[in-house]
């Protein structure tokens, strides 16, 4: 990987000019002046997901700058190192590859000169096997029932994105009940357990390093629950799995290494859910399905690959990101899927954006000069109408949105659907194009109102428009649509941390909280005062071991 810092190249310095002049149109503005907008801001994948990038503060210009930008900062460069299995996770001396676990042509993706195709495609095929038999039930409990509940047991990326992606694909689920236990907190493994029996129980243990004190310790937890019924250790067998890189550590933990479903330190956590993560979705919805959403991925990958930077969804997505967040000032971008299933996807994403990108030391090793990664959020539309949306149609803060939707549901109720789109439509259009004081109030004179009477109420009805949002639209959300609609959030990650210059695929940011809380750990199991710490942090402790 280069080591470029963007604000030294000639495309910032241009881009800083232009946004003089472009912060003085106004989305309404630029929609008047160019009556092919939508055409000519929107990008089709697959005649399947349609981006319409038009809702945005750019124009062509705009956008040849951040093209430039993007070669200035040798994003062709980095993209060949990523998918040619470079180590291009400097600071953990990795490779990033992802992409080959949803390779379907097998083409050789080297990795220290040794091709890592065959150990992906074995796991895969001891996935296929391994589903195969607990879906049909073959795969007998050690009473002899069959299995009907899976409770994956992990946090972070070996939680997030197999619960995120097997909510958004129930309408392909089988029979099999599926429970995600990832919180420390006792409650989470508790209220999940009541609703299980042991004999009928399958848990995953879905952990990297398996050494992740939240997964361990539910692991231990459902071990002893489990051994409270079966009473000998040999039956931990049929009713526990690993899902992880570590056989070490997995041996330990009393799991046979035949019940071990590996990957491998050149998958990040947060990009796992295409490797062995993603068991408990191969269980929910059947191998095949989940081979469809490998081939999803694949094909974004093949676009992101292939594409001419002009036609490039992922890069364009990244680009207008970046110009929204580093040049119009916003701070933040929400997620807002018009979709009940897709109710965890801005929290998938809130992982993938912010641990990647999250980052203050550029790749020369200075602190950085400029924003990095946005705050993501998000909750699924109508909800959000109703809770949050105020502040971005009326607040002082910049909030860009990706709308997303698809235009078939899985139920087509009444008219729900067009209801939900309608809303979805309904939303961008108020964001880019608001209402003046005058159409206020001619409606005020629409109902009968005099404009003295009503003269003090008249601003707060103003929308002043002009809020950043791209529309996505799905043909339908099928195992091959979101594996590329997931695919082509990542790599949108993936070019802004290029062009920010950091390393997008370490996550050091989440250790000293961790570090500290072993620390303490020991603390609280005695009832002594404590005066180690500050005298906040001693204080709370202390306060603590009187209540609890
Ligand atoms: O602490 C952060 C993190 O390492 C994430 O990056 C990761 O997804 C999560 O913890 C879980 O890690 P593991 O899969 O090793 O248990």
């Amino acid at each position: 990987m280069q080591n470029i810092n963007p604000t030294t190249t000639e495309a910032w310095a241009a881009l800083e000019t232009h946004k003089d002049a472009q912060s003085a149109v106004t989305i309404q503005q630029l929609f008047a002046n160019e009556p092919n907008r939508f055409k000519d801001y929107s990008l089709t994948f697959n005649d399947e997901i349609l981006v319409d990038f038009s809702k945005n503060n750019i124009t062509q210009e705009t956008l040849a700058l951040l093209r430039q930008l993007a070669n200035e900062c040798a994003l062709p460069a980095a993209m060949s190192a990523m998918f040619n299995g470079e180590k291009i996770n400097r600071t953990e001396n990795r490779a990033v590859l992802h992409t080959a676990l949803r390779n379907r042509s097998n083409r050789p993706v080297l990795v220290d000169g040794v091709d890592v195709m065959p150990e992906v495609n074995a796991v895969l095929a001891k996935m296929k096997s391994f589903c195969e038999r607990v879906i049909s039930g073959e795969w007998k409990g050690y009473t002899g029932k069959a299995i009907t509940d899976v409770i994956n047991i992990g946090i972070g990326g070996s939680d997030l994105g197999p619960y995120m992606v097997t909510e958004a694909l129930r309408p392909y689920k089988n029979h099999l009940t599926m429970h995600f236990v990832s919180n420390v907190d006792g409650t989470h493994i508790a209220e999940t357990l009541k609703k299980v029996n042991p004999e009928t129980t399958l848990i995953l243990v879905a952990s990297k390093t398996f050494t992740t004190q939240e997964t361990m310790t539910n692991a231990m937890s459902a071990r002893d629950w489990f051994l409270a019924s079966a009473k000998d250790e040999a039956h931990v067998a049929k009713h526990f799995a690993a899902l992880s890189t570590n056989a070490a550590e997995v041996a330990k933990f009393g799991i046979d290494t035949a019940n071990m479903f590996e990957f491998w330190d050149w998958v990040g956590g947060r990009y796992s859910l295409w490797s062995a993560i993603g068991l408990s979705i191969a269980l929910s919805i059947g191998f095949e399905n989940f081979e469809q959403l490998l081939s999803g991925a694949h094909a974004m990958d093949k676009h992101f690959l292939s594409t001419p930077i002009e036609q490039n969804i992922p890069t364009t997505l990244a680009l207008v990101g970046l110009w929204n967040t580093n040049f119009l000032g916003a701070q933040t971008e929400a997620i807002l899927p018009y979709d009940q299933y897709l109710h965890r996807f801005a929290a998938y994403f809130q992982q993938g954006n912010m641990e990647s990108n999250g980052k203050y030391v550029g790749r020369d090793g200075e602190v950085v000069n400029y924003q990095t990664g946005p705050i993501i959020w998000g909750e699924p539309g109508t909800n959000g109408q109703h809770a949050f949306y105020q502040l971005i149609h009326q607040g002082t803060t910049l909030i860009p949105c990706d709308f997303i939707a698809p235009a078939q549901s899985h139920n087509p109720i009444g008219d729900h659907h067009s209801k939900l789109l309608s809303n979805f439509f309904a939303q961008t259009e108020a964001l880019a194009f608001g209402k003046t004081k005058e159409e206020v109030e001619a409606e005020f004179v629409a109902a009968g109102k005099s404009l003295d009477e009503v003269k003090d109420i008249v601003p707060f009805k103003v929308f002043e428009g002009n809020k950043p949002t791209n529309s996505i639209l799905l043909q339908k959300i099928t195992p091959f649509s979101l594996g590329a609609l997931i695919a082509m959030y990542e790599h949108k990650i993936f070019v802004q941390g290029v062009i920010f210059n950091i390393y997008s695929f370490d996550q050091w940011g989440v250790e000293l909280g961790k570090q500290l809380a072993n620390r303490i750990l020991p603390e609280l199991h005695d009832d002594q005062q404590v005066n180690s710490h500050d005298s906040s942090t001693n204080g709370l402790i202390n306060q603590f071991k009187l209540w609890r």
